[in-house]
């Protein structure tokens, strides 16, 4: 890895093993975009790659030594309003009204290692030589601003981290109207765009289109990074798929609006554009002032979908998420919520605790409904204390007894909220985010707390704190039940209004940080109605997070699935519910529920005490199977082999790294009748080595791994002496 500056042309490239990044300064001072993509050589000159011609009689160009117009030149952070018309990486609104920016080469600086980001999650280095950073050093010189374009480059994979940090220099005051973190002028088009959408229980589903002249934009303005669509996007090669191909890949680490925007000119150019969601988005900064955006990542492969997956997952595995529970087989839980929704005491929470520590279940969650008077959902959030009806020793009395049994204790918060009826909202009516003399919107019957305001955080850290104290807590589920309305605070003057949104989020980070900080041995799992915050913001805090309140092992197919894409196994909670199932209402073989929650932290999140004690046994069954092999599953590599949105089967792998073990997953969705020979190309494995492959306790014989990745494993064998399948049908096979 090296970032190299040629001085006389004045050019920087950036690059590793995998990947080239080159940029140079352009005649008129601005920074240029030259090349990112597969490793090139490094050379003196790569002035023919800039091609500054005015492409039409149309352009307008600036004045200067050289004419130049902006408008088809690939730039490195691109402003509107002097001969360039595509969408903008920023937008600064200045004392006189102007809109326009242009910031020029100053200077840079390169260091060893990665710098911190002040106040918001990113990705880090453990040691120096994992990576090297750039920091560009531009200054407009009539507005006085000054940018810092920064830009990491790890010595292992084609990962380039970049953010931006604005520095008011001069003396008056402006207002970032627009502060992207990522800036990329591709040279054409020729991509195939993924993103990740869904709803509420539906989440990141893969949706593709080519790209088109003009723009294609996902975003959220929702406060949270969202159901509705994840901040993160591919671009690939139309031939690429899972296993070979070009693949760019660009994920934004924030878990508040965002938006994700490619724009295709007039002459197959393409710009993408990543980060905070302009709308609603006006950060005051005065003189002296410094605003930093979130951090975006960029991965570049030309070896697949897969490949790029499996270099995120290790970045975000392995140096986005932080503390002791990162590298750590994850405990198998069992959550009440679905067993119990509110309708618990502790003696039914007792007596489900009890039947699953037999079951070898290792930590019990206590869901929402244990505090205040939270007896449904119309009141108690923001009282976080033990509701004495409910738990008569309060937490630690409840935590004991479940210790006492052998397991660990863990409890559901929702810090953001307040419901109308709640001590908390009586006393602090203004601690909600809402708009003097207008209506406030309910969700779930519940108001959004003001995270702008430091008080109000530290006033809910105090009570969780109270809690947590006693060590009893070994995990926290954080949930986020509901979208942002009425964005206005108390706490802010008018001229700050629209920094609410974004002070909420680091109110939330501030909040994490301060209780990772407390507590560090607590597993945190974050959460927001299933998976509306499951992005790389808060797996810098929670190294799992709920990745879907769809606990249907059909549906998880098809989101876990999806979320692989960019996030790692270990980093998705998935449970074993009931059936039929309380989302969809249908009913799935147990063995079925289990061999695609295993793929991911794995619990269970129903009532015990209904099964019968076959049931009971075959839970037995699984908890030790994943006893044995979440080692593999959660840190090993993952590949997604059959999607579920493409036939009636599905399959992935996850492979140990020295390749001597792997397991498949592979699923039925419905079956058909008189069904076709069916074999699976496996992939990952080590050619020469000779692989014995079971299926549970039937040892189906002994094959190299060129034969498995080459002819395929045979999945249409028998069941259970018949050649009739069955719907939702699934096996997990063992290669030793
Ligand atoms: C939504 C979560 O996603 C569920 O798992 C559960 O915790 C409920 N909230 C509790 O209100």
């Amino acid at each position: 890895m090296s970032i190299l500056y040629n001085e006389k042309n004045q050019t920087f490239h950036l690059f590793n093993d995998t990947i080239s990044y080159i940029m140079t300064v352009l005649p008129n001072g601005q920074m240029g975009q030259l090349y990112f993509g597969k490793k090139i050589h490094p050379r003196e000159d790569y002035s023919y790659l800039l091609e500054l011609n005015p492409r039409s009689m149309a352009s307008c160009v600036l004045d200067g030594e050289r004419p130049l117009s902006l408008e088809h030149v690939k730039q490195e952070y691109g402003v509107y309003g002097s001969s360039d018309y595509r969408f903008p990486a920023t937008e600064i609104l200045q004392e006189n009204g102007s809109r326009i920016s242009d910031f020029r080469y100053q200077d840079h600086r390169i260091t060893p290692g990665k710098p911190k980001l002040s106040g918001l999650p990113a990705t880090y280095t453990e040691a120096e030589d994992e990576a090297e950073t750039l920091t560009l050093i531009l200054k407009d010189p009539v507005n006085e601003i000054e940018l810092e374009l920064c830009y990491t480059i790890f010595s292992q994979g084609g990962i380039l981290a970049r953010s931006v940090r604005f520095s008011n220099r001069g003396t008056s005051t402006v207002h970032l109207l627009k502060a992207m973190s990522l800036c990329m002028d591709l040279p054409d088009c020729d991509y195939d765009w993924i993103q990740f959408s869904g709803a509420w229980a539906r989440e990141r589903h893969p949706k593709m289109r080519h790209l088109e002249q003009g723009i294609q934009a996902i975003s959220s303005m929702r406060g949270h990074s969202s159901h509705e669509h994840n901040p993160f996007l591919i671009l690939k090669r139309p031939s690429a798929d899972e296993f070979q191909g070009e693949v760019l890949g660009f994920s934004l680490i924030y878990s508040g609006n965002f938006l994700a925007q490619a724009e295709v000119d007039t002459h197959d150019t393409t710009r993408v554009l990543l980060g905070i969601n302009p709308e609603w988005f006006d950060w005051k900064l005065q003189p002296g002032e410094t605003f930093q955006t979130p951090e975006a990542v960029m991965v570049y492969t030309d070896r697949g979908l897969n490949h790029m997956s499996q270099t995120f997952h290790r970045l975000y595995q392995k140096r986005l998420a932080r503390g002791v529970w990162r590298d750590r087989e994850r405990p198998i839980l069992i959550n009440n919520w679905e067993a119990t929704y509110f309708d618990f005491t502790e003696e039914k929470i007792l007596k489900l605790a009890k039947t699953a520590t037999e079951a070898g279940i290792e930590l019990f969650v206590l869901d929402d409904g244990w505090f205040g008077k939270r007896l449904s959902d119309r009141s108690g959030l923001g009282d976080w204390k033990a509701n004495p009806d409910r738990l008569p020793q309060g937490i630690n009395g409840l935590a004991e007894k479940i210790e006492d049994l052998g397991m660990k204790f863990g409890l559901w918060f929702e810090p953001e909220m307040t419901n109308e009826d709640s001590d908390l909202y009586r006393q602090h009516p203004d601690w909600i985010l809402s708009v003097p003399g207008r209506a406030k919107s309910q969700g779930r019957h519940q108001y959004v707390l003001d995270f702008s305001r430091s008080d109000v955080v530290d006033a809910i850290f105090q009570m969780m704190r109270e809690i947590l104290k006693d060590g009893h807590v070994s995990y926290v589920k954080w949930d986020m039940n509901r979208s942002i309305t009425e964005c206005l605070s108390a706490g802010l003057p008018a001229d700050r209004q629209g920094e609410v949104f974004h002070r909420y989020i680091l109110g939330v980070y501030g909040l994490y940080e301060r209780l990772t900080t407390a507590f560090p041995n607590v597993l945190f799992e974050s959460c927001a109605s299933g998976g509306a915050r499951f992005d790389p913001g808060l797996l810098y805090y929670a190294p799992q997070g709920w990745t879907s309140d769809d606990t249907d092992a059909i549906e998880r197919l098809k989101i876990q699935y999806g979320t692989s894409y960019c996030y790692p196994i270990s980093s998705m909670g998935s449970h074993v519910s009931a059936s039929p199932n309380h989302q969809v209402g249908r009913s799935t073989p147990l063995s079925t529920r289990a061999n695609v929650a295993f793929f991911g932290t794995f619990g269970y999140e129903l009532d015990l005490n209904r099964l019968s004690s076959d049931e009971l046994e075959e839970i037995k069954e699984q908890v030790k199977f994943m006893k044995s092999w979440r080692g593999l599953i959660q840190f090993g590599t993952f590949y997604r082999l059959q999607s579920p949105f493409t036939g009636e089967s599905a399959s992935w792998m996850t492979v140990s790294s020295d390749r001597s073990q792997a397991l498949v997953g592979w699923y039925r969705i419905l079956n058909t009748a008189n069904p076709p020979y069916t074999r699976l190309k496996l992939t990952g494995l080590d050619p020469d080595r000779l692989y014995t492959v079971r299926e549970g306790k039937r040892i189906l014989g002994d094959f190299y791994g060129d034969e498995l990745m080459n002819v395929g494993l045979i999945t249409s064998q028998k069941v259970k002496d018949t050649n009739v399948g069955f719907d939702f049908e699934s096996k997990i096979y063992i290669l030793q």
